[in-house]
């Protein structure tokens, strides 16, 4: 064969595969068998390799896996990856559309798109040129992990999309780039079928597919993705191609050559056909190949759902519509308790395992002394348990009518298991706490979440050397961190020169931290991701932010009074406030965070009353802060301006008596430019 023939044979036979790609993966349609499409494949590959000049990136013979990586590049998602808010009841989904009617004009009729939610994990895709380019986890939302060469290796992700179906004036668009959201995931028999394979090779199975799908994508070494069956299922298109609606979108990705469910969903005129589908599709459920943990209901119209904009980390206008969390019977052979990080004890009860929703159980928590109380669960009995998504297992029901009289029941204890205190009980509170504040395992648990991602994100630093830290006197607390030498970690335990060498390079870089992610590094009881990036924005300062009162701080909108309490405490203990000083003087340095617009109103506080004529409150008070202003929710000396939309109430009048500038939406949103 010349170099001519060899050209064309290639073209023809990298369409013909992708054509049983595609009949397979989005069509479930299988034109010839399993063995002659590889028998094409082969004749591909041996083509290529005499004629390497004609591989192409979307060449079939491309999905192989190349080379391992070193590590994972970081990927900066151009929109942010959301999540869904979870719903079980039906008259949860009534007040999600009643909320969302509450935020829209009266005529506006809603209709909804219907699919299923798959249990796997959520990937974007970028294509260029119609040529899959990029692809990348969900990561913390903003930014995620390249995982390209993994994603190459799934058959049902195309190499190339299909931009011949689309109008003329899109398809340029969509060659320039193109993003495309879905969830990786193993169908049921795949899943068997690996965990077999990990048996037989000695290696620990996996829990549950979910699992499986992410371990096999956070591979650095892509051949053993390529060896695990992965799929894709497509339910975002974030470019715009003129979808007027989700259904057109799903529409849209079937005609660019991804699998989108489209004969699994459905388009929902009102809300009672959506609970028709999620009663469908829950006697399907079992019989799916693969698995589903609910459906996803999204508002049909697009600009509707744009419209209604997004609140803390997820739109309004979709919604996850979950089935029950999965059941099932076991006995309690024992209940222990944990010391966290926060100092609370925490009963948990030792099962024996049992599978539930697809993975093994054998723990589960029982959250404090009054629930052991409610539920009278004791030591022998045997208990319903349940699991729901991603939360931990929970003890749902004692069966009484089952004991034999050999029983135990459980108290909690006097005295910490760890360090041996005191335990108290706080006023009002339901939680236990070891009164010691320097309890072994209570200073253990702060160091693993001062040094966790979300915190100091501290590279190699993991539990099991921080343990090895503290036993061998390393390290009292978190700020002897930044003090470590390579000649402290050396002598340890399975230490290599280079290993720590890395970790003191990563402490060192770890220095430099938002302030968002110190304050939420810190470990104040209450304050999570969200309200310690509340409190950066607002404070700007640790300095500050050490010195708000209890008022101060009850002020801010997102703080509620038991925050407030739990932060001003925190900033008046003397221990706080040591550590804070030898961190700083550790060299720490906090970055502010950035204003991203100078506006007018930068640094101004403002006070929302009444119904504004198009914005929610929420939206206004997310515009405020992307403009650098503060959202409060009282009027004090301190506030700049008072927005004012229909029935203002009593601040309106407050507002003047306190000489605050009342202003209305419009003249807001040009402050906000
Ligand atoms: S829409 C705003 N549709 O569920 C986020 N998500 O709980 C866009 N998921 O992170 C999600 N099937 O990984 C959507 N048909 C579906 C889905 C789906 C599974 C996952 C996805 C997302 C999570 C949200």
């Amino acid at each position: 064969m010349d170099k001519k023939e060899a050209k064309l044979r290639i073209e023809k036979l990298k369409k013909e595969i992708n054509r049983h790609r595609y009949l397979y993966h989005v069509l479930d349609k299988q034109e010839i068998s399993d063995a002659a499409l590889d028998s094409l494949k082969h004749e591909l590959d041996q083509l290529e390799r005499k004629f390497p000049e004609f591989i192409a990136p979307d060449s079939p013979t491309q999905r192989v896996g190349g080379k391992p990586l070193a590590e994972f590049k970081k990927i900066q998602h151009k929109l942010p990856m959301l999540s869904l808010n979870d719903v079980f009841l039906f008259t949860e989904m009534q007040d999600w559309e009643n909320r969302n009617k509450k935020l829209l004009p009266k005529e506006i009729k809603l209709d909804y798109y219907a699919e299923l939610k798959m249990d796997g994990l959520a990937i974007t895709l970028v294509y260029k040129q119609g040529i899959f380019w990029k692809g990348a986890t969900r990561g913390n939302g903003k930014v995620g992990e390249d995982v390209t060469e993994n994603l190459k290796t799934i058959e049902a992700i195309p190499l190339q999309v299909n931009l011949a179906d689309l109008p003329s004036s899109l398809q340029k668009k969509a060659e320039e780039e193109l993003e495309v959201r879905g969830e990786v995931f193993m169908k049921k028999t795949d899943f068997d079928k690996l965990n077999e394979i990990q048996k037989e090779n000695e290696q620990p199975e996996f829990a549950n597919p979910r699992n499986a799908a992410a371990g096999s994508i956070r591979q650095l070494d892509s051949k053993i993705t390529a060896s695990r069956k992965l799929n894709f299922m497509a339910y975002g298109l974030v470019t715009d191609l003129g979808q007027k609606t989700h259904q057109e979108a799903h529409e849209i990705l079937q005609k660019l050559g991804f699998r989108a469910g489209t004969k699994l969903n459905q388009y929902c005129p009102d809300l009672s056909a959506v609970e028709q589908y999620h009663n469908e599709v829950s006697k399907k459920r079992n019989s799916l190949p693969f698995w589903i943990d609910g459906v996803v209901v999204n508002i049909n119209d697009q600009k509707t759902f744009e419209r209604l904009g997004v609140v803390g980390k997820a739109p309004r206008g979709a919604i996850a519509y979950k089935y029950p969390a999965e059941q099932a019977t076991t006995v309690v052979e024992d209940i222990q308790v944990q010391v966290g990080r926060t100092g609370a004890l925490t009963p948990v009860a030792h099962l024996r395992p049992v599978r539930v929703a697809g993975s093994t159980v054998a723990r589960a928590t029982l959250h404090n002394e009054d629930e052991i109380k409610r539920l009278d669960v004791r030591i022998g009995d045997t208990v319903i348990i349940q699991k729901a998504g991603d939360i931990i297992p929970e003890v749902v029901k004692a069966l009484s009518k089952l004991r034999t009289g050999q029983e135990k029941k459980f108290n909690m204890p006097v005295q910490c298991p760890i360090c041996g205190s005191k335990v108290v009980r706080r006023k009002g509170e339901v939680a236990h706490y070891c009164s010691n504040k320097n309890c072994f395992a209570v200073q253990k648990e702060k160091i693993y979440h001062f040094v966790s991602k979300k915190a100091f994100d501290i590279e190699g630093l993991g539990p099991k050397i921080i343990d090895q830290l503290l036993e061998n006197n390393l390290i009292k607390d978190v700020s002897d961190i930044f003090g470590l030498n390579t000649s402290d970690l050396e002598p340890l335990e399975r230490f290599a020169e280079k290993s720590a060498a890395n970790i003191i390079e990563a402490v060192e870089k770890a220095k430099k931290i938002s302030l968002a992610r110190f304050i939420y590094a810190l470990g104040i009881r209450h304050v999570g991701e969200e309200t310690a990036i509340d409190l950066a924005n607002h404070f700007r300062t640790i300095g500050r932010l050490q010195k708000a009162s209890f008022d101060d701080l009850n002020r801010i909108y997102e703080i509620g009074e038991v925050v407030a309490r739990s932060i001003s405490d925190f900033f008046q203990d003397k221990h706080s406030l040591q550590l804070l000083a030898r961190l700083l003087d550790q060299g720490i340095k906090i970055k502010e965070p950035e204003v991203r617009k100078k506006t007018e109103a930068s640094g101004k506080t403002f006070v929302i009353t009444g119904t504004l004529p198009s914005l929610s409150r929420e939206e206004a008070k997310t515009k405020i802060r992307e403009a650098g202003g503060k959202a409060a929710s009282s009027l004090s000396l301190n506030t700049d301006f008072l927005v004012a939309g229909d029935n203002p109430g009593s601040k309106y009048e407050k507002a003047k008596k306190l000489g605050v500038k009342i202003i209305s939406e419009k003249e807001l949103l040009n402050l906000l430019k």
